[in-house]
């Protein structure tokens, strides 16, 4: 690997626990178990391959419309995760972050998300970011709804308003856009993760299923955005043309 062209942020979405517990005769929450087991192997694995940022779609607002339960076994994996998970994450100088509806979540799951945010913001190293309850719409929304208020109260001249403004008032204010995205189990589709960040994002489909998406594959994928060639509008990489 170009130590030289390493994604400081990789953005995940973790799809396809259910089918790989379907393709071995198992239920679903089996393959949500072991989704959780290469969560901590990509979160160990990432710092040492120069990934900064790594944000991890673990359940969107559309997944509440799941039976409820399979709603409540995420919901309690999730809560084992944050108890189980903590010193391990201050151990590895681990900033532990979130974006979407925390208030969608029951209250004990929030109670420890506030207290896992607080228990590892003066690290220093990676930032992993857990999207929980997130639709990229709503973020979006949420931002208009914020700026319109300003604007009502004066704060704030609809004619300032940039690309800036809004991207300062989404979720994600304090991340930078991802510079790889990876899907897991091959679907084609966004499924309405950071719409607005990942306009020039380069994207990584992989028909591995989340639980097994190793170290190894993370490898892969880093190797195929070292191929890329990313323009953002211009002729070449390198172009020199008009900034
Ligand atoms: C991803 O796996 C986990 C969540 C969305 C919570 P799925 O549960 O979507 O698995 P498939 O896509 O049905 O195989
Ligand atoms: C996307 O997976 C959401 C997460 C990985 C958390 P889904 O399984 O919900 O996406 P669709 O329904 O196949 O688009
Ligand atoms: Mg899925």
């Amino acid at each position: 690997m170009n130590p030289d062209q390493i994604p400081v942020h990789v953005a995940v979405i973790m799809d396809g626990n259910g089918r790989w517990a379907k393709s071995r005769g198992l239920p679903r929450i089996r393959g949500h178990q072991v989704g959780v087991e290469r969560v901590e192997e990509i979160i160990q694995s990432a710092p040492a391959l120069g990934i900064k940022y790594l944000t991890l779609y673990a359940f969107s607002k559309e997944n509440w419309r799941r039976p409820k339960d399979e709603v409540s076994f995420l919901m309690e994996l999730l809560g084992k995760y944050l108890d189980q998970k903590l010193e391990e994450m201050k151990r590895q100088n681990v900033v532990f972050n979130t974006i979407g509806h925390l208030d969608d979540l029951p209250a004990p799951i929030r109670e420890k998300i506030v207290r896992n945010k607080q228990e590892t913001r003066q690290n220093t190293g990676l930032v992993v970011t857990f999207a929980f309850s997130y639709s990229a719409r709503v973020e979006i929304t949420d931002a208009c709804r914020v700026l319109a208020e300003k604007a009502a109260q004066g704060e704030i001249r609809p004619a300032d308003i940039t690309e800036a403004t809004l991207a300062r008032h989404l979720y994600t204010a304090n991340l930078p856009d991802p510079d790889l995205l990876i899907r897991t189990s091959g679907e084609m589709r966004i499924s309405n993760f950071l719409l607005w960040q990942i306009s020039y994002t380069e994207l990584y489909v992989t028909e591995k299923y989340w639980p097994d998406f190793t170290r190894e594959e993370l490898v892969k994928a880093i190797q195929s955005y070292q191929t890329r060639e990313r323009r953002f509008g211009r002729t070449t990489a390198s172009g020199q043309e008009n900034a």
